[in-house]
């Protein structure tokens, strides 16, 4: 586009949203052109900010016709830096925030209907007000938003029990890159008219379409819980642990997260002060929650005997239960302060694998192994989901190990490439629940059947021929 046409589209993009809802300075778009974790910096033609499903729509019909990239945009809290437009100052930043209206809740249906800009933490406000639950958990819950967990199809801490949100899901309202609207908004849970579209858009990381509105499922709110931390030998007998504890408490069992101590040790040395819960440290830790919908379920004293049967069966070195609130919210900041140590660690090279849940001790045992024999400088340190087989393992080097972006990069792809080598010689997924984004796009074409990669590109080129939809991001 030569100077004067970028001039008329800014205009028409005034008209659609609102000149105050246009960002065009370089101070208004910094926020929204670099990513949560600051690997990677982008520039943009401008920011727009609509508030309707009908303003979204006319944004991508301009952009359709003027040959603009989108790059639809949440709280921008993703990992693999799939918000972040690319380094030519070319695209649109479609950011949705200001869409963050309540649609519709109905309690006897366990629905509610949201547009896509609002946040997971309102989301969970607004169940909580009429006597319900929506599960999903995860650190970053007060800034990521419903659309951004859809096309991430983000996981968090409740998907052992209550699935990643693929399985929260009913419906989807998204807007197309040539502006049409699909409208699959439908509340019901049992619907087989064809192909289900909306699932097509959860997992799309912005590349099919914009998400502007999603049904969602409600779950009985929990009226008692109970959360313990368990000091453990080795990662073996937190499987063994979780079986335990699955045997026992069955459904009420909702969390089961595993930390190493070297993840642990990083926590505890931010400088957040928080509190030991246990009087010494372990190899790992799990934490475990039990819920229950019942307000007399005496969850405490359920939870207290399956760990006291577990530590007399030799699975727990050190075991405490969380008295009060305080400290049940005490052991679930240890447990969401990861992402933030890790940051502060040095060079950290973050991992997503996802292997059957019984392989997981192959899989910590790979890595360490492989990692001190290629990179006797890095430290492997755990956290992760055991529950779902979803290990995060985080590979922490000095800072002097790379001094430029492009030794970091080959750095990163060397490590990356070893833990790839690990997860598949376990038939397991290179990404659990962050996505592919920009961060991994390489690594999905070495680990996808060409088959399976190419119906993934006909899908793509179906919905958008003109490859405008976050381009360099998944495909
Ligand atoms: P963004 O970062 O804004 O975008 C992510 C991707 O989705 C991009 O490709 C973007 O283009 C696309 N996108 C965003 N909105 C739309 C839309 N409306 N329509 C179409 N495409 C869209 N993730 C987990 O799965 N589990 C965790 O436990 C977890 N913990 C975290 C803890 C912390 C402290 C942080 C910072 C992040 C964590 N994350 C976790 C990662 C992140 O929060 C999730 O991936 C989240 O789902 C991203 O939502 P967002 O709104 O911030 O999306
Ligand atoms: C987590 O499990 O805490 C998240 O997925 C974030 C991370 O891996 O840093
Ligand atoms: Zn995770």
């Amino acid at each position: 586009m030569g100077l004067q046409d970028v001039d008329g589209f800014l205009e028409h993009l005034r008209s659609a949203v609102g000149a105050a809802n246009v960002l065009t300075d370089e101070s208004d778009l910094a926020p929204y052109v670099v990513d949560a974790r600051r690997r990677y910096r982008g520039g943009a033609l401008c920011v727009a900010r609509p508030a309707t499903t009908a303003q979204v729509s006319q944004v991508l019909t301009l952009c359709h016709e003027a040959g603009v990239a989108v790059v639809p945009q949440g709280g921008n809290t993703g990992m693999c830096g799939g918000a972040t437009p690319r380094a030519e100052r070319d695209s649109v930043v479609l950011a949705l925030g200001r869409m963050n209206r309540v649609r519709a809740v109905d309690p006897l249906n366990n629905t509610i209907a949201v547009d896509a800009g609002c946040t997971l933490a309102a989301v969970q406000a607004e169940a909580a007000a009429v006597g319900r639950l929506f599960p999903m958990s995860l650190g970053s819950e007060g800034s990521c938003q419903i659309g951004g967990n859809i096309a991430t199809n983000a996981g968090g801490t409740a998907v052992l029990r209550y699935g990643p949100m693929r399985d929260l899901v009913l419906g989807v309202e998204a807007v197309m890159p040539d502006g049409r609207v699909v409208n699959a908004m439908k509340a019901l849970r049992k619907d087989n008219t064809g192909y289900a579209l909306k699932h097509l858009f959860v997992g799309s990381e912005g590349t099919l379409g914009v998400i502007t509105g999603a049904v969602l499922k409600l779950f009985a709110k929990p009226a008692s819980d109970a959360v313990a931390m368990v000091g453990l030998d080795d990662i073996d007998a937190a499987l063994a642990l979780l079986h335990h504890v699955q045997a026992r408490a069955g459904s009420r069992l909702t969390n089961f997260e595993v930390i190493s101590a070297g993840e642990y040790e990083l926590v505890m040395s931010l400088p957040k002060g928080l509190r030991d819960p246990l009087a010494a440290r372990h190899p790992w830790v799990a934490i475990v929650e039990l819920t229950d919908a019942d307000p007399a379920a005496p969850l405490g004293d359920e939870l207290a005997a399956i760990v006291h049967d577990a530590m007399e069966r030799g699975l727990g070195r050190d075991a405490t239960l969380a008295a009060s609130k305080a400290q049940a919210e005490l052991i679930w900041e240890i447990r969401h302060s990861v992402t933030e140590a890790n940051v502060n660690a040095g060079l950290t090279f973050s991992h997503d694998t996802a292997v059957p849940v019984s392989r997981v001790p192959d899989f910590v045992r790979g890595v360490e192994r492989l990692v001190a024999e290629r990179f006797p400088a890095a430290k492997p340190v755990f956290v992760g989901h055991v529950g779902d087989g979803n290990i995060h393992a985080v590979i922490v080097l000095p800072r002097e190990a790379a001094s430029t972006p492009a030794e970091t990069d080959a750095l990163a792809a060397a490590v990356n490439a070893t833990i790839d080598e690990v997860t598949l010689s376990l038939d397991g997924s290179i990404s659990a629940e962050h996505g592919i984004g920009r961060s991994n796009r390489r690594r999905l074409s070495a680990y996808l059947d060409p088959a399976d990669l190419a119906l993934m590109q006909g899908i793509k080129a179906l919905f958008d021929p003109k490859g405008l939809m976050n381009p360099g991001v998944l495909l």
